[in-house]
């Protein structure tokens, strides 16, 4: 058996510099010494570190598996770290999304966000990474859709015979906690049901259907529910593998070209539209946002992603690019007419949708004022 390789992001809102604006270089910077260190011992093979508005990102690639308590707690390790001298310099929400403190192995259930893919190596294998910041759960839901089961987005679904079984969806209940895997397009209409419910269902994990190919792996943690109040939005990851009998890579950007509409903004409280941006854009500015979606890709290459000829990984700033101009520019017109709405109804999110932010607590207080009529 060849030795599979896994991809792993982690991620997690450390504490931010000004606000939720974003995650400073000298928490990246941390992270990248840390990351380096755990590269020089053998514990990974690859890595880089990067910013989606306040979330510090980790990218780990190795041959550990998906759920290694190793690589778990060298990230988990990071994130205290940072954390740390968040508290130290002051910055904002220092150790944000640190929920728990017993570590067993697992980030899972503590507040980081992970998503994670084990796979045999083809003999390309690009892969592309997403990561949101002030949007939720499910802020993937619609373009994974779109990638994998939408045949007026990717040509292959039609004309690659590579693709004609379809793909197999798992979708999280998060009410519930269980999940379900439906297949498309059989069951194209049953998962729209279910995705577009994005408040509850989160899309989770994709494979090829002929032969159960992993290629989608989507990071599913809702910080309210582990929290049992707001504490800042999931702000998810995302990988998706790409090409050779999977969507081409411009398949897999293509749901970019205009914006959408994702659950989160300011106060993890309204409905946003997302901008896709280069790295450098990735920090969050008019009423906490708009929700920014930065993306990387890189070619995974013996365990590792591929390097140059000093060694450094090569890596491609997906969204650094004119083409994403046209959805920016969208994303604040959206903004602008949600806006103008202020605290109304759509531009807020509905009351349940509320439920762990300090709403409630208005409510509470007016209690005793209302009469029956
Ligand atoms: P592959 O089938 O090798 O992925 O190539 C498809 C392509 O060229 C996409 O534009
Ligand atoms: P984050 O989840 O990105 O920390 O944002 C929290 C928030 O309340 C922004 O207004
Ligand atoms: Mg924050
Ligand atoms: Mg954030």
């Amino acid at each position: 058996m060849p030795t599979k390789t896994t991809v792993s992001v982690i991620k997690c809102d450390v504490g931010s510099l000004v606000g939720h604006h974003i995650a400073p270089k000298v928490l990246l910077n941390l992270a990248e010494k840390r990351l380096a260190e755990a590269q020089g011992k053998g514990l990974i093979n690859s890595h880089y570190v990067f910013n989606a508005g306040d979330d510090l990102e980790l990218l780990m690639v190795h041959q550990r598996g998906e759920e290694n308590p190793q690589i778990h707690k060298l990230a988990w390790g990071i994130f205290l770290e940072a954390s740390e001298k968040a508290k130290k310099l002051k910055l904002y929400g220092a150790g944000q999304d640190l929920l728990k403190t017993a570590f067993s192995g697992n980030v899972r259930g503590m507040g980081p966000g992970c998503a994670e893919m084990e796979f045999e190596e083809r003999a390309a294998d690009p892969i592309v990474i997403f990561a949101a910041d002030k949007a939720s759960a499910s802020a993937f839901n619609f373009p994974l859709y779109r990638i994998f089961a939408d045949p007026s987005n990717t040509a292959g679904l039609v004309i690659d015979p590579e693709m004609a079984g379809g793909f197999k969806f798992e979708v999280l209940d998060a009410k519930q906690n269980m999940t379900v895997v439906l297949k498309c397009p059989e069951e194209l209409y049953e998962l729209v049901a279910l995705i577009g419910t994005t408040e509850r269902y989160t899309l989770s994990r994709v494979w090829r259907a002929k032969d159960d190919l992993i290629c989608g792996a989507t990071s599913t943690s809702r910080l309210s529910l582990i929290a049992g109040k707001y504490v800042g939005k999931d702000d998810p990851v995302s990988i998706v593998r790409s090409q050779h009998g999977l969507p081409a890579v411009g398949e897999i950007l293509v749901p970019f070209m205009h914006s959408y509409f994702v659950e989160g903004w300011m106060r993890g409280s309204h409905w946003g539209p997302i901008m896709p941006v280069g790295l450098k854009d990735s920090q969050c500015t008019v009423f906490d946002g708009p929700p920014r979606m930065v993306s990387i890709g890189f070619q995974i290459c013996d365990g590792a992603i591929a390097c140059d000829d000093e060694g450094k990984p090569m890596i491609a700033d997906l969204f650094n690019d004119p083409a994403f101009e046209m959805a920016r520019k969208e994303a604040m017109e959206y903004a602008a007419a949600l806006r103008r709405m202020g605290e109304f109804e759509p531009a807020r999110l509905p009351a349940e949708a509320l439920e762990y932010t300090t709403l409630p607590q208005v409510v509470e207080k007016l209690k005793g004022r209302f009469k029956k009529i």
